[in-house]
């Protein structure tokens, strides 16, 4: 019997930022991330302070944006549309750029070039019956909030977004049915920068967190600012999501509306109780995020939480009605990795790029240190379908490499076919164990800007795209070996994985 259901949304996961390019073309505006400067293939740069964001301003003439030239999608969407489409896509996941529409996030009116530009996309998609997935909020906000907010730290932004969401769901509703309100909404806890255009040492001078430069603690005092400012602007973005998910049904009931939260995880480091509590509460950590936004409340225990860790959060009279009333339609995940956890805080390694915990030694490790386990995948599918019981769209899933283009102009990326393989086995099982997950969009379908490291070098695409990380190359697209085995995997629904 076919594991995976017939209308399954086969397709891959892109965002704006990461693919666009086109800076400052038609009227677009620059957004935070367009401020985050280029510092080494293998160097998280994600993570600024005001003086790295006053350093881009100083020397934005000569530092390297390589988010600013994406992959130029913004003048290639045709030709990369088609090769999706040579590949069978049912599902292309994409975001949607605040300051292409709303270049400062000021304006009563969107820039007029910038709404056609995604109803060229949409269009371009239907072509091929691709069903378009719409990020509204992938990380990015216009840079003037953050000088102006400190980005999401300050309720003021919540009527600018919005009015900006507002206007993409009644432009864009009879062309895209299914959306996503924030890219990753936990990430603004862990790297307040990248998902909220936080500056943690706003207030004061502080010195470079540790996290930045390796393995280690963070300082006691930035600690404190960290946990409070951060998950008081994730109450903002629970607000704004809540928001537009009731503004949606209320008005555009054909449409779908997912959270979207990056999966990870966890495995006590012993059978020791104090390791399994340590687990569990991290578990329980990362599926709060849906809790709020499938549920429509905070669990006590979270309000406890914030207690302990002395988190004081304002929170508006009316919040209840917000979040209740605007429950998603489904949850949908990122997931690359699992790790371990101790219950002795002392001992802590960099997992990926941002997450600080444990190597799990019966794991293997791809080349940028993220550690790769499918069958993670499937027991937290299983955990999702019984704590909310809601149909699941993974959203992102991949292996990123260093590749260079052979001389018989490809790349044999076997290990990519091998990891996709091991997690579309491992989704295929979870759909038996009786999980509904309706769709599967690998992160990176077309090579793109990392988004921790802001590099080329790090590569996750079916297409390769000839561009480095000094944005030389031809920008020219080529199949990889992965291209075709994705054809056939997509062509057999899944029961082709060789
Ligand atoms: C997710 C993000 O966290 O991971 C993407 O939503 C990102 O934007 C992806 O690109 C992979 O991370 P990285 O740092 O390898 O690009």
């Amino acid at each position: 019997m076919a594991r995976f259901p017939e209308n399954f949304l086969w397709g891959g996961a892109t965002s704006a930022a990461q693919i666009e390019g086109g800076r400052c073309e038609d009227g677009k505006g620059l957004s935070h991330l367009d401020y985050v400067y280029f510092r080494g293939a293998k160097i998280p740069c994600n993570f600024m302070l005001t003086e790295n964001l006053n350093k881009a301003l100083a020397e934005e003439a000569t530092l390297n944006f390589p988010n600013r030239r994406g992959i130029d999608f913004y003048h290639r969407y045709k030709e990369d549309i088609a090769l999706l489409a040579e590949m069978g896509f049912k599902s292309f996941r994409m975001s949607i750029s605040w300051t292409r529409l709303f270049p400062t996030g000021r304006e009563e009116k969107p820039c007029p070039e910038g709404v056609e530009f995604y109803h060229k996309v949409f269009r371009e998609l239907r072509k091929y019956g691709i069903e378009p997935l719409v990020t509204m909020i992938h990380y990015e906000l216009p840079i003037g909030f953050v000088e102006e907010f400190n980005g999401w730290e300050s309720p003021k932004i919540i009527p600018y977004c919005f009015r900006y969401m507002k206007f993409i769901m009644d432009e864009y509703k009879d062309e895209v049915t299914y959306w996503l309100t924030f890219n990753e909404i936990n990430m603004v806890t862990a790297v307040p920068w990248l998902g909220g255009g936080i500056l943690l040492d706003r207030d004061r001078p502080v010195q470079l967190p540790k996290s930045m430069r390796g393995p280690g603690p963070i300082p006691p005092e930035m600690e404190a600012r960290w946990n409070q400012v951060s998950h008081q602007a994730l109450h903002h973005q629970f607000i704004a999501s809540a928001m537009i998910v009731k503004y949606a049904h209320d008005t555009a009931p054909q449409c779908r509306i997912g959270n979207m939260f990056n999966l990870h995880h966890l495995y006590p480091e012993t059978p020791s109780p104090r390791d399994a509590f340590r687990a569990h509460e991290e578990s329980e950590y990362n599926m709060f995020f849906c809790d709020v936004m499938a549920k429509g409340y905070y669990p006590k225990w979270i309000l406890s939480y914030y207690k302990r860790h002395n988190i004081k959060i304002d929170w508006y009279d009316g919040y209840e009605e917000i979040l209740a009333n605007g429950r998603v339609d489904f949850i949908s995940l990122s997931y690359y990795l699992s790790s371990v956890v101790t219950g002795d805080p002392a001992r802590q390694e960099r997992i990926g790029s941002f997450i600080r915990r444990l190597q799990n030694p019966c794991l293997e490790t791809s080349e940028f240190g993220w550690q790769i386990d499918p069958t993670a995948l499937r027991i937290s599918l299983n955990e999702l379908r019984d704590r909310f019981d809601l149909p699941i769209y993974i959203v992102e899933n991949g292996l990123g490499a260093f590749e260079t283009l052979g001389e018989d102009k490809t790349v044999h990326d076997d290990y990519r076919i091998a990891y996709l393989r091991s997690h579309i086995e491992a989704i295929g099982q979870a759909i038996e164990d009786g999980v509904d997950v309706i769709g599967y969009t690998p992160w990176g379908c077309i090579d793109l800007v990392s988004c921790s490291l802001v590099s080329m070098s790090k590569r996750y695409g079916f297409v390769y795209v000839d561009a480095d990380d000094e944005g030389n190359g031809s920008y020219d697209r080529y199949r990889k070996d992965s291209f075709y085995w994705y054809q056939k995997v997509i062509a057999s629904n899944g029961e082709d994985l060789d």
